[in-house]
C-alpha cells in the first residue's frame, strides 16, 4: 500500500492514476489548500474505484502517527508542498515551514514506525542556472529563490537520513516542467488565481479567460531569443513514480534521478504548438526578463532510463492537445460546471 502526500494536486493525482491501474492500493492525505475534493469524484470516473481520502496536514504529527499506524504502507510518496516560486519570495517562512517542517515532521513519524521507503518530488530548480547542458544528477546543486531552496534543504536533510540510517531508500525525483494532462480531460493542472507558469496561462489565453501572454524576454541566447525548457507530459513523469518505488525494493539508498524528456523548446515554440493544437490564437507581448530565469534548461535523463528503466513517451503535441481538451472542457477547472457535472 502507498500512501501519497498531495495526492489530490495536480501532479498527484495522475500519479494516483498510474498507480491504481497498476494495482497499487493507495491512500491520499491532502490539506486541500491548493487543490479541490472534485477531484476525488474525477478519480473515481477514471479508474473505477474509490481512492481513500484523508483531508489533513503533513505537519500534524498526530494524524499522520495514526494514519501510519492505521495501514501497512510499504512506500510513501510525498508530493505535499507549495511551490509558487514568486510567492516563496513574499513568504520564505510560510514555504520553509509547509516544505521543510513538513517533510521533516512526515519522515520523523515515517522512522517511528519504520516505514523507510521515501519517494520525494524535488525540482530541475535545483540546479540553479545550470553550468553545463543537459543537466546531469552529478552537476552542483543551488537555489535562486527560497522554494528552490526548500527542495534542495530536503535533499540535503534526506541525504542525512540516509547515513545516519541506511535502512532508508529514498528517491530524489527532480523533475523538469510537467505539462499536460490526462487524456480523458478530467484531470488536469488547475491553478487558483493567475497562473504562474508558462501553460496554464497560455491555455487561459486560448480560452479568452486572459487577454494576451507575457513572454518574459527576447534576448536569451536561444534560437529565438525566448526561454528554454524542458516540458514533460504529466503522465510520463506519474509514471517515473511507479518506476521509482519499485526500485526503492531493491534497497538503492538515497539516489536523484532526473525525469525530463531531454530536449528543450523555446516559449514561441510552445505557444505555436498551442494554436496548432487548439485552433485558437495565442496573443503575446514581448516584455522584460522575470528575475530568476534562467535561459535554458533541459535534462539528461540517461540515469532515469538506465536505473529506473523509464522513458518519455509522450510528444509535445500530446501534452498541448491534452491541455486544451482539459481547458476546453473545464473552463473553472475540476469544480463542477453545468457542462461537466460530477
Ligand atoms: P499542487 O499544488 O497541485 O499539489 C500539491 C498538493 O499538496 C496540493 O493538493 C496541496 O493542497 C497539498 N499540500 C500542500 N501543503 C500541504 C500540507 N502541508 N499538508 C498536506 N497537503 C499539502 O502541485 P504539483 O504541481 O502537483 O506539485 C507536486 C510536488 O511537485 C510539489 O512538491 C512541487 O513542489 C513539486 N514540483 C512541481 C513542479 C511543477 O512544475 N508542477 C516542478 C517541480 C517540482
Ligand atoms: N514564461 C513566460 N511567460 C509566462 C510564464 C512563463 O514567458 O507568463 C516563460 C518563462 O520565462 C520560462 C518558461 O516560460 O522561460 C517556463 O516558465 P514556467 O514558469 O512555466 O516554468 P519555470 O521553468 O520557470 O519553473 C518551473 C516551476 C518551478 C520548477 C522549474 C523546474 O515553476 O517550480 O519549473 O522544474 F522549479
Amino acid at each position: 500500500m502507498i500512501l501519497i502526500t498531495g495526492g489530490t494536486g495536480y501532479i498527484g493525482s495522475h500519479t494516483c492514476i498510474e498507480l491504481i491501474n497498476a494495482g497499487w492500493p493507495v491512500v491520499i492525505i491532502d490539506n486541500l489548500s491548493n487543490s479541490s475534493p472534485e477531484i476525488l469524484d474525477r478519480l473515481y470516473q477514471v479508474t473505477g474505484q474509490t481512492v481513500e481520502f484523508i483531508e489533513g496536514d503533513i505537519r500534524d504529527r498526530r494524524l499522520l502517527t495514526e494514519l501510519l499506524q492505521c495501514y501497512d504502507f510499504e512506500t510513501v510518496v510525498h508530493f505535499a508542498g507549495l511551490k509558487a516560486v514568486g510567492e516563496s519570495r513574499e513568504i520564505p517562512l510560510t514555504y520553509y515551514e509547509n516544505n521543510v517542517a513538513g517533510t521533516v515532521n512526515l519522515c520523523q513519524v515515517m522512522a517511528e514506525q519504520k516505514i523507510k521507503n521515501l519517494v520525494f518530488s524535488s525540482s530541475a530548480g535545483v540546479y540553479g542556472d545550470p553550468e553545463k547542458l543537459p543537466v546531469t544528477e552529478d552537476m552542483p546543486l543551488s537555489a535562486t529563490n527560497p522554494y528552490g531552496r526548500s527542495k534542495l534543504i530536503i535533499e540535503d536533510i534526506l541525504r542525512d537520513l540516509h547515513q545516519s540510517d541506511p535502512q532508508w531508500n529514498i528517491a530524489l525525483l527532480r523533475y523538469f516542467n510537467p505539462i499536460g494532462a490526462h487524456p480523458s480531460g478530467l484531470i488536469g493542472e488547475n491553478p487558483t488565481g493567475i497562473p504562474n507558469n508558462l501553460m496554464p496561462y497560455i491555455a487561459q489565453v486560448a480560452a479568452g479567460k486572459l487577454e494576451q501572454l507575457s513572454i518574459f524576454g527576447n534576448d536569451y541566447p536561444t534560437s529565438d531569443g525566448t526561454g528554454v525548457r524542458d516540458y514533460i507530459h504529466v503522465i510520463d513523469l506519474a509514471r517515473g513514480h511507479l518506476k521509482a518505488i519499485e526500485k526503492l525494493r531493491g534497497d538503492p539508498g538515497v539516489q536523484a534521478w532526473n525525469l525530463g524528456v531531454g530536449k528543450g523548446y523555446s516559449v514561441l515554440e510552445i505557444v505555436a504548438a498551442f494554436e496548432q493544437a487548439s485552433g485558437r490564437p495565442v496573443p503575446y507581448r514581448i516584455t522584460s526578463r522575470r528575475s530568476g530565469d534562467v535561459a535554458i534548461c533541459y535534462a539528461n535523463p540517461t540515469r532515469a532510463e538506465q536505473e529506473l528503466g523509464w522513458c518519455t513517451e509522450l510528444t509535445l503535441d500530446a501534452m498541448v492537445a491534452d491541455v486544451w481538451r482539459w481547458q476546453s472542457n473545464n473552463p473553472e477547472g475540476s469544480k463542477n460546471t453545468d457542462k461537466n457535472v460530477v
